[in-house]
């Protein structure tokens, strides 16, 4: 008789999960999103996990409580990629070992930088590329064309993780890829390929294959723009790191970002160029977000710091008088929301409506900004806008936007100013705090602002 088949309710949008179907998630708050899953029937978790056999109190491989203290450190073998760039999102190269989800819309570039990074790391760590998208043709007609070292690259078209997994126990790679995690699927379930949990099964296999044989992971994971079916959000609590791919189609450039990281900093970005060579790295990126020629009104350059290191990027902004009743405010690069409490503050404290306008604001190039540092700049670009005037020549801005109309420090303020003079910015309209205290910076005029009403004063 078959056993009966255990299910569960998952968010597509945070991973949550519930035994019960309900309209909204619990955790994350969105509507519509649970999708059934089932989970491991007892006997295919039994095969699947023999590690386990012996039961919670059985003798056999019982783990015993130790102190902390005494546990001895995993060494950190790190590997370099290869891509300078890539490493530094990684957190100094790939650990060996861990499984790394690299998620971002279709046609980014992730087969692209995977492949270039099997192929230079084939000497150190030998590849098995696993797609289940391209043809083996495809990718190697791609790795030919970019001229990549496909020695010590081994290859399957394949997308039962069962097979996967035993030509892994046999060819024994140190690093895995596979291309991509949504055509994944496991024998154990009955579920559709591409559903959520052949995709969170299959992946979970994948996860304990690394951890067990120490073998390094890529999960490729596509993006739906409404979480679809399978977003691979629901395995981001699995991995190691989750690198998200970001860029505007238009442009060649792509940002890499580490959204989570187990063993680097979050938030670190990477920058590439796409072109007919494949993914070049970007080592200093710092002022290719921004749009060439003399600035227009409605646009505002600021020193934004994701990561490590300073990027000079172009927001602007289009405000225009609205026919709704309720006019639109859409943010492309940083939260709606806090677009939408920006401009109560302009109202507010600065005594300029907004009320009856479109506000449209776009961060140059398809990068996001996280950081609250871009609040006063997204205030001036909708301000000059508004009125239609430029900002002064070779003018930055950065600072967080408070509630009561005061603006406030951001971190690292001399290293952005710096950035800034380096690049030859001439007027810095900044938050008092981060003024410097001493001297300048060389033929850089810095504007320190402590309310809104003072920023409105040197924009204008
Ligand atoms: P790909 O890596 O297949 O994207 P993903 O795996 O994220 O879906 O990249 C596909 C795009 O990149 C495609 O539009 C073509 C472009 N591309 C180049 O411009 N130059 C190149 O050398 C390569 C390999 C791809
Ligand atoms: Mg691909």
């Amino acid at each position: 008789m078959m056993a009966k088949a255990r299910t569960a309710y998952v968010c597509n949008e945070c991973g949550a999960d519930f035994s019960k179907w309900q309209g909204q998630c619990g955790a994350c708050g969105a509507w519509d999103t649970l999708s059934e899953i089932v989970l491991e029937t007892a006997a295919s978790a039994k095969a699947a996990a023999p590690a386990r056999r012996g039961g919670w109190a059985g003798k056999a491989e019982a783990p015993k409580v130790t102190p902390l203290a005494g546990v001895r450190q995993a060494d950190e073998v790190r590997v370099t990629t290869g891509i300078g760039e890539f490493d530094r999102v990684l957190g100094g190269g790939l650990v060996e070992g861990a499984v790394v989800l690299v998620g971002g819309d279709p046609g980014i570039g992730k087969s692209t930088l995977l492949l270039q990074a099997v192929a230079s790391m084939s000497a150190a760590l030998p590849g098995l590329y696993v797609t289940g998208e391209e043809s083996l043709a495809q990718v190697a007609g791609r790795g030919h064309r970019l001229g990549l070292p496909l020695d010590g690259v081994n290859a399957l078209a394949e997308t039962c993780v069962e097979h996967i997994l035993g030509h892994a126990v046999k060819l024994r790679p140190r690093l895995i890829v596979a291309d991509s995690v949504q055509t994944l699927w496991t024998e154990t379930l009955t579920a559709a390929p591409g559903s959520v949990s052949q995709v969170r099964e299959s992946a979970a296999r994948l996860v304990r294959y690394a951890k067990e044989t120490g073998t390094a992971v890529f999960l490729v994971g596509h993006v739906t723009k409404e979480g679809g079916i399978a977003g691979p959000r629901v395995l981001e609590h699995m991995v190691d790191a989750v690198l998200y791919f970001e860029g505007d189609s238009g442009s060649r450039f792509r940002v890499l970002r580490a959204f989570k990281n187990r063993f680097g900093a979050v938030n670190e970005l990477g920058v590439f160029a796409m072109g007919d060579k494949g993914l070049k790295e970007v080592p200093n990126p710092s002022a290719i977000f921004l749009s060439g020629g003399s600035r227009q009104p409605g646009s505002c350059v600021m020193v934004t710091r994701e990561g490590t290191r300073p990027l000079l990027v172009e927001v602007q902004a289009l405000v225009d008088s609205s026919p709704l009743s309720n006019p639109r405010r859409v943010a492309v690069g940083m939260e709606q929301n806090r677009l939408a409490m920006l401009l109560a503050v302009l109202h507010r404290h600065g005594g300029i409506a907004t009320g009856d306008q479109d506000v449209f604001v776009n961060v140059v190039g398809g990068i996001r900004v996280q950081e609250t540092a871009a609040d006063l700049p997204v205030l001036l670009s909708v301000l000059s806008s508004l009125q239609d005037r430029p900002l002064a020549d070779k003018t930055i801005a950065f600072g967080e936007v408070g509630l009561s109309g005061e603006i406030r420090p951001v971190p690292n303020g001399e290293e952005r100013l710096k950035e800034a003079a380096t690049h030859g910015f001439a007027r810095a309209i900044v938050p008092k705090a981060n003024a410097p205290k001493s001297g300048a910076y060389k033929g850089l005029e810095v504007v320190a602002v402590e309310r809104l009403a003072d920023a409105i004063d040197a924009a204008g």
